[in-house]
């Protein structure tokens, strides 16, 4: 509607008089990830937003996403200000991994190698010698257990199972997961695949184990979108949130995309498929955070700085 086109103007007008970027995650609303395109910024998984922004001339990144990703971005561009739509946007994973409890666990464990999922909060990254994102974590894993390294990875558990199938290595593993993918069902799921035969199934890992195993592709967002693109199929079945449904109907049009069954769908059922702190984001308090500075993401210092090695040994990363 023109309330809507009114708050697109705005936001675009204040980008510009700002001096401001935005880099959206594929699971905020359409809206914004337009808007970050059409304004020269980017959409991207958290490995490509982690790395977006460093290049770019703007001297604010605005991060449209939950609050580990506006982190992030303030520890490796620490001259930039970082703004987000709301710093209320939590992650249950971060949510579900207390730095003090997680260092006493790394503490207990000293002959291990600590990799944490960049799903985490900027004092966990500090207590890290690895961060990664579901895009490299198989492959880091992988290079740190061939050099004869123990592995402690936390705190997604279902990601870690996945990590510990793929790479044959036993991982001491931290007992977090998301409610949206914890959500997803394996049997409704088979149910599903049996009524569509020729469909493709797309699987985030932070899925639980039996999903995952029914995946024909298993990968980040980024990596799920290509799979769109790359695989010869007319439809989809995508257990991931359904924020994604936005870019892979812009890439393929012509394909049909269904959402793979979690637990609830339908009534009263909230994070399912949805995460509810990506929801948190829109056009209305972008505009609001533009005009005011307002959310503006801070970073304690010295845990800026502890953690800016494990996130820049993420970036540098090549097999
Ligand atoms: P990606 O790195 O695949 O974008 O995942 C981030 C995330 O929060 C998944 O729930
Ligand atoms: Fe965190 Fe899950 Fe939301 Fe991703 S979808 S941000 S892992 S709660």
């Amino acid at each position: 509607g023109s309330e809507r086109q009114d708050l697109v103007e705005r936001a675009k007008r204040l980008l510009a008089e700002r001096d401001a970027v935005l880099v959206a995650h594929y699971y905020t609303s359409g809206d914004l990830q337009d808007l970050a395109e059409e304004t020269g910024g980017h959409v991207a998984d958290s490995l490509e937003m982690a790395r977006f922004g460093h290049d770019h001339p703007a001297s604010t990144l605005v991060v449209a996403g939950v609050r580990f990703m506006g982190e992030t971005a303030k520890i490796l561009n620490p001259e930039k200000r970082v703004l987000m739509p709301t710093l209320e946007a939590e992650c249950s994973l971060d949510l579900g991994c207390p730095a003090d409890q997680f260092t006493a666990f790394c503490d207990a464990h000293p002959d291990h190698t600590v990799v944490v999922y960049a799903n985490t909060s900027a004092a966990v990254k500090a207590r890290a010698d690895w961060v990664v994102t579901s895009s490299i974590a198989v492959d880091v894993v992988r290079h740190l257990v061939e050099r004869g390294e123990k592995v402690l990875f936390g705190p997604d558990k279902h990601l870690g199972h996945y990590i510990e199938r793929v790479t044959g290595a036993e991982l001491l593993l931290w007992p977090g997961s998301c409610v949206v993918h914890d959500h997803f069902k394996a049997q409704e799921l088979e149910a599903l695949m049996a009524e569509r035969p020729g469909a493709k199934v797309l699987v985030h890992p932070e899925s639980p184990e039996p999903v995952i195993e029914l995946a024909d592709v298993v990968g980040s967002t980024t990596q799920l979108i290509q799979a769109v693109q790359d695989l010869d199929a007319d439809t989809f079945i995508v257990a991931t949130d359904r924020g994604i449904f936005h870019k892979m109907q812009e890439v393929a049009p012509s394909k049909t995309f269904l959402e793979a069954p979690s637990a609830g769908a339908g009534a009263t059922c909230r994070s399912c498929a949805h995460c509810p702190w990506m929801a948190m984001n829109g056009l209305s308090n972008l505009v609001t955070t533009l005009e005011q500075g307002s959310n503006e993401i801070h970073v304690d210092p010295e845990t800026a700085r502890k953690a800016w090695q494990p996130l820049k040994r993420m970036l540098d990363f090549n097999e």
